[in-house]
């Protein structure tokens, strides 16, 4: 794992465009998972000005809320062809959003699983963090071996999505449709980022803490080529920094990104 501190959170999303975008331009049929959120908006307003072509590209989100459907405001199938879909000319039928509205939930995670084999494996799995800990929307005790199926919300995870429902934590669904872990791990890449003073203490525990199911995205710990992108706000209860900047600035795969 590689953890790139930048200094604030328009850096640290920057860099992360930058690399997606890299992504994107070495392989034609790149298959990008995306996350939601808002620490995202600015990443894909950045990748969607960038020039690059989509065209041959497939994309996997995370998860999906269960009963809201693709053209509620409030769903993420909403949020990405509000924030990348419609600015990109990827092909529409090439993006994909877990199906919170089918009425048979396992299917519909069953073939989710299915059509991310078949598109040949996720390239690079973009994560955000939620406080309760998750990446995608695998709440804590989530199996670190677990697959796309439907989950139970925390009312963290409630109370910090709230501010998209009116701030009304009643009217935030309880479930989702998300990516397991296992899911997640199997991706060839994963780029998690993370900004601002209120993520800074799941980002350690996530990082330097032990692996366990009671934060699901320590999981990162076991992939062979994790980036994490934080701010300085974010990084402020880290305690290896010291060795992570001295990466960064010695590295040459980072002599491109550092500014
Ligand atoms: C939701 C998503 C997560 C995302 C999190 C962070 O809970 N399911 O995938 O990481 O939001 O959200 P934000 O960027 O708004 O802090």
């Amino acid at each position: 794992m590689e953890i790139i501190i930048q200094a604030d959170a328009q850096h640290a999303v920057r860099l992360v465009a930058r690399l997606l975008e890299n992504r994107v331009r070495n392989k034609d049929s790149t298959v990008l998972g995306l996350a939601t959120g808002r620490t995202m908006e600015q990443v894909y307003e950045q990748l969607a000005g960038c020039g690059a072509s989509f065209k041959q590209c497939c994309s996997f989100n995370l998860d999906e809320y269960v009963g809201l459907s693709p053209d509620d405001p409030n769903s993420y199938r909403h949020y990405m062809q509000e924030h990348l879909f419609t600015k990109i000319d990827i092909d529409p039928a090439n993006t994909h959003v877990p199906d919170g509205n089918a009425s048979d939930l396992k299917q519909a995670a069953e073939d989710y699983e299915r059509l991310i084999v078949q598109a040949g494996g996720i390239d690079v799995q973009l994560l955000g963090i939620g406080e309760a800990g998750h990446i995608g929307f695998n709440e804590p005790l989530s199996s670190l071996v677990s697959r796309t199926r439907d989950k139970c919300l925390t009312p963290t995870t409630r109370a910090q999505n709230a501010p998209m429902f009116g701030g009304d934590i009643n009217r935030v669904p309880t479930r989702a449709l998300t990516m397991g872990v296992g899911t997640i791990l199997k991706a060839r890449e994963l780029i998690l980022l993370a900004t601002g003073s209120a993520k800074a203490s799941i980002v350690a525990k996530a990082i330097e803490g032990p692996i366990t199911s009671m934060v699901s995205a320590s999981a990162i710990q076991l992939h062979p080529n994790c980036k994490v992108v934080v701010d300085e706000a974010a990084a402020q209860h880290l305690h290896g920094r010291e060795y992570y900047d001295f990466v960064f600035a010695n590295e040459p795969e980072w002599a491109a990104y550092r500014d």
